[in-house]
Protein backbone atom coordinates (compact mmCIF):
# COMPACT_ATOMS: atom_id res chain seq x y z
CA UNK A 1 0.00 0.00 0.00
CA UNK A 2 1.42 3.49 -0.56
CA UNK A 3 0.42 6.24 1.73
CA UNK A 4 1.58 9.95 2.68
CA UNK A 5 -0.53 10.66 5.98
CA UNK A 6 -3.06 9.38 8.38
CA UNK A 7 -3.75 6.04 7.14
CA UNK A 8 -6.66 5.72 8.25
CA UNK A 9 -7.74 3.50 5.02
CA UNK A 10 -4.59 1.57 5.35
CA UNK A 11 -6.29 0.79 9.07
CA UNK A 12 -9.23 -0.56 7.52
CA UNK A 13 -7.32 -2.77 5.69
CA UNK A 14 -5.70 -4.36 9.31
CA UNK A 15 -9.52 -4.23 10.66
CA UNK A 16 -10.36 -6.26 7.58
CA UNK A 17 -7.44 -8.62 7.90
CA UNK A 18 -7.70 -9.52 11.34
CA UNK A 19 -10.69 -11.92 10.05
CA UNK A 20 -9.03 -15.48 8.65
CA UNK A 21 -12.11 -15.06 5.75
CA UNK A 22 -10.37 -12.12 3.87
CA UNK A 23 -8.67 -12.75 1.21
CA UNK A 24 -5.81 -10.22 1.34
CA UNK A 25 -2.77 -9.39 3.82
CA UNK A 26 -0.75 -6.39 3.60
CA UNK A 27 2.75 -6.92 2.55
CA UNK A 28 3.93 -3.77 3.08
CA UNK A 29 3.06 0.30 3.42
CA UNK A 30 5.78 2.51 1.36
CA UNK A 31 5.01 6.47 2.28
CA UNK A 32 6.98 9.40 0.52
CA UNK A 33 6.62 11.33 3.45
CA UNK A 34 8.70 10.42 6.60
CA UNK A 35 6.73 10.43 10.05
CA UNK A 36 3.17 10.08 9.12
CA UNK A 37 0.85 8.43 11.14
CA UNK A 38 0.13 5.35 8.64
CA UNK A 39 3.85 4.31 9.35
CA UNK A 40 2.54 4.04 13.06
CA UNK A 41 0.13 2.05 12.35
CA UNK A 42 1.86 -0.33 9.87
CA UNK A 43 4.24 -1.16 12.52
CA UNK A 44 1.85 -1.65 15.23
CA UNK A 45 0.47 -4.11 13.28
CA UNK A 46 3.66 -5.55 12.38
CA UNK A 47 3.43 -4.76 8.28
CA UNK A 48 6.70 -4.08 7.13
CA UNK A 49 7.21 -0.48 6.02
CA UNK A 50 9.44 2.21 3.91
CA UNK A 51 9.29 5.19 3.18
CA UNK A 52 11.07 6.96 -0.03
CA UNK A 53 10.70 10.52 0.27
CA UNK A 54 10.38 12.20 -2.92
CA UNK A 55 11.83 15.15 -2.06
CA UNK A 56 15.10 13.47 -2.16
CA UNK A 57 14.52 12.88 -5.39
CA UNK A 58 15.75 15.42 -8.93
CA UNK A 59 12.89 14.53 -11.05
CA UNK A 60 9.36 12.72 -11.13
CA UNK A 61 10.84 9.65 -13.64
CA UNK A 62 13.77 9.08 -10.77
CA UNK A 63 11.20 9.00 -7.59
CA UNK A 64 9.16 7.02 -9.72
CA UNK A 65 11.54 4.28 -10.87
CA UNK A 66 13.18 4.11 -7.15
CA UNK A 67 9.58 3.76 -5.72
CA UNK A 68 8.70 1.00 -8.62
CA UNK A 69 11.54 -1.17 -7.73
CA UNK A 70 10.73 -1.42 -4.15
CA UNK A 71 7.22 -1.71 -4.68
CA UNK A 72 7.80 -4.67 -7.44
CA UNK A 73 10.77 -6.28 -3.96
CA UNK A 74 7.46 -7.44 -2.21
CA UNK A 75 6.20 -8.88 -5.81
CA UNK A 76 2.52 -7.48 -4.87
CA UNK A 77 -0.72 -8.93 -6.76
CA UNK A 78 -2.53 -5.60 -6.19
CA UNK A 79 -0.77 -2.29 -5.40
CA UNK A 80 -3.31 0.14 -3.24
CA UNK A 81 -3.07 3.76 -3.40
CA UNK A 82 -4.58 4.76 -0.26
CA UNK A 83 -4.13 8.71 0.77
CA UNK A 84 -1.01 8.86 -1.67
CA UNK A 85 -0.78 11.97 -2.89
CA UNK A 86 1.51 12.07 -5.43
CA UNK A 87 1.06 12.01 -9.14
CA UNK A 88 2.33 8.90 -10.75
CA UNK A 89 3.88 8.62 -14.48
CA UNK A 90 2.59 7.35 -17.22
CA UNK A 91 5.55 4.56 -16.80
CA UNK A 92 4.41 3.56 -13.57
CA UNK A 93 0.52 3.54 -14.31
CA UNK A 94 1.50 1.14 -17.62
CA UNK A 95 3.79 -0.88 -15.39
CA UNK A 96 1.10 -1.66 -12.79
CA UNK A 97 -2.05 -1.62 -14.84
CA UNK A 98 -4.47 -3.67 -14.01
CA UNK A 99 -3.52 -4.11 -10.50
CA UNK A 100 -3.25 -0.56 -8.99
CA UNK A 101 -6.50 1.16 -7.34
CA UNK A 102 -6.95 4.08 -6.39
CA UNK A 103 -9.09 6.06 -3.77
CA UNK A 104 -10.58 9.80 -4.41
CA UNK A 105 -12.64 11.17 -1.91
CA UNK A 106 -15.82 12.35 -4.27
CA UNK A 107 -18.26 11.10 -6.92
CA UNK A 108 -15.91 10.56 -10.00
CA UNK A 109 -15.74 12.06 -12.27
CA UNK A 110 -17.20 15.08 -10.17
CA UNK A 111 -14.13 16.61 -8.86
CA UNK A 112 -10.93 15.13 -9.65
CA UNK A 113 -7.75 16.80 -7.74
CA UNK A 114 -7.95 18.64 -4.62
CA UNK A 115 -10.34 20.04 -2.08
CA UNK A 116 -12.84 17.79 -3.40
CA UNK A 117 -15.04 18.30 0.14
CA UNK A 118 -14.88 22.05 -0.19
CA UNK A 119 -15.93 22.02 -3.69
CA UNK A 120 -18.89 19.74 -2.94
CA UNK A 121 -20.11 22.24 -0.37
CA UNK A 122 -19.31 24.90 -2.39
CA UNK A 123 -21.20 23.74 -5.24
CA UNK A 124 -24.58 23.10 -2.86
CA UNK A 125 -24.46 19.71 -3.96
CA UNK A 126 -27.19 17.16 -1.75
CA UNK A 127 -25.05 13.87 -2.79
CA UNK A 128 -20.74 13.69 -1.90
CA UNK A 129 -19.03 10.53 -1.66
CA UNK A 130 -16.07 8.42 -2.59
CA UNK A 131 -14.79 6.37 -5.47
CA UNK A 132 -12.86 3.11 -5.81
CA UNK A 133 -11.13 3.15 -9.35
CA UNK A 134 -8.66 1.72 -11.52
CA UNK A 135 -5.61 3.87 -11.89
CA UNK A 136 -5.00 4.98 -15.53
CA UNK A 137 -2.58 7.42 -16.67
CA UNK A 138 -5.92 10.27 -16.75
CA UNK A 139 -5.41 11.50 -13.18
CA UNK A 140 -8.78 10.60 -11.18
CA UNK A 141 -10.24 9.54 -14.23
CA UNK A 142 -9.39 5.56 -14.48
CA UNK A 143 -12.99 2.63 -14.59
CA UNK A 144 -14.36 3.29 -11.58
CA UNK A 145 -14.90 -0.25 -9.55
CA UNK A 146 -17.22 0.96 -6.30
CA UNK A 147 -19.08 4.54 -5.06
CA UNK A 148 -19.89 5.52 -1.87
CA UNK A 149 -22.43 8.21 -1.56
CA UNK A 150 -23.35 10.01 1.41
CA UNK A 151 -25.83 12.85 1.81
CA UNK A 152 -24.63 16.76 2.73
CA UNK A 153 -26.26 17.65 6.01
CA UNK A 154 -27.21 21.38 6.66
CA UNK A 155 -24.58 23.11 8.74
CA UNK A 156 -21.73 20.35 7.42
CA UNK A 157 -18.44 21.75 6.95
CA UNK A 158 -15.24 20.71 4.87
CA UNK A 159 -14.27 18.41 8.42
CA UNK A 160 -17.59 16.92 9.09
CA UNK A 161 -18.06 16.30 5.71
CA UNK A 162 -14.90 14.67 4.94
CA UNK A 163 -15.21 12.47 8.14
CA UNK A 164 -18.26 11.13 6.96
CA UNK A 165 -17.49 10.21 3.22
CA UNK A 166 -14.19 8.74 5.18
CA UNK A 167 -15.95 6.21 7.24
CA UNK A 168 -17.74 5.11 3.96
CA UNK A 169 -14.43 4.84 2.45
CA UNK A 170 -13.18 2.39 5.21
CA UNK A 171 -15.71 0.04 3.59
CA UNK A 172 -15.77 0.56 0.11
CA UNK A 173 -12.03 -0.26 -0.06
CA UNK A 174 -11.47 -3.53 1.27
CA UNK A 175 -14.48 -4.56 -0.21
CA UNK A 176 -12.62 -3.84 -3.73
CA UNK A 177 -9.73 -5.18 -2.65
CA UNK A 178 -11.41 -8.22 -1.91
CA UNK A 179 -13.56 -8.92 -5.23
CA UNK A 180 -10.38 -8.36 -6.82
CA UNK A 181 -8.28 -10.85 -4.67
CA UNK A 182 -10.98 -13.55 -5.15
CA UNK A 183 -10.57 -13.13 -9.09
CA UNK A 184 -13.93 -11.59 -9.60
CA UNK A 185 -12.73 -7.84 -10.39
CA UNK A 186 -10.66 -7.19 -13.62
CA UNK A 187 -9.89 -4.30 -15.79
CA UNK A 188 -10.57 -5.59 -19.46
CA UNK A 189 -10.13 -3.08 -22.14
CA UNK A 190 -10.39 0.07 -20.19
CA UNK A 191 -13.57 -1.26 -18.40
CA UNK A 192 -13.65 -2.19 -14.50
CA UNK A 193 -15.44 -6.02 -14.97
CA UNK A 194 -17.16 -8.07 -12.27
CA UNK A 195 -17.68 -11.49 -12.51
CA UNK A 196 -16.99 -11.34 -16.73
CA UNK A 197 -19.95 -8.49 -16.48
CA UNK A 198 -18.84 -4.53 -17.31
CA UNK A 199 -19.58 -2.28 -14.50
CA UNK A 200 -21.89 0.44 -14.47
CA UNK A 201 -19.94 3.87 -15.71
CA UNK A 202 -20.46 5.01 -12.12
CA UNK A 203 -19.25 1.57 -11.06
CA UNK A 204 -21.03 -0.43 -8.17
CA UNK A 205 -23.05 1.75 -5.78
CA UNK A 206 -23.10 1.30 -2.25
C1 LIG B 1 -8.74 9.87 1.88
O1 LIG B 1 -9.90 10.66 2.04
C2 LIG B 1 -8.53 9.56 0.42
O2 LIG B 1 -9.73 9.37 -0.30
C3 LIG B 1 -7.82 10.79 -0.04
O3 LIG B 1 -6.94 11.09 1.00
C4 LIG B 1 -7.48 10.64 2.24
C5 LIG B 1 -6.45 9.77 2.91
O4 LIG B 1 -6.85 9.42 4.18
N1 LIG B 1 -7.14 10.58 -1.26
C6 LIG B 1 -6.98 11.52 -2.19
O5 LIG B 1 -7.37 12.66 -2.07
C7 LIG B 1 -6.25 11.05 -3.44
N2 LIG B 1 -6.37 12.02 -4.48
P1 LIG B 1 -6.09 8.28 4.99
O6 LIG B 1 -4.60 8.60 4.90
O7 LIG B 1 -6.60 8.45 6.38
O8 LIG B 1 -6.42 6.94 4.39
Amino acid sequence: MLISGSGSNLQAFIDACRDPAYPCTVAAVISNRPGVRGLERATAAGIASEVLDHTRFASREEFDAALLARVDAYRPDLVILAGFMRILTPGFVRHYAGRLLNIHPSLLPKYPGLHTHRRALEAGDAEHGATVHFVTADLDGGPPVVQARVAVLPGDDEATLAARVLEHEHLIYPLAARLFAEGRLRLREGRAELDGAALPAHGMAM
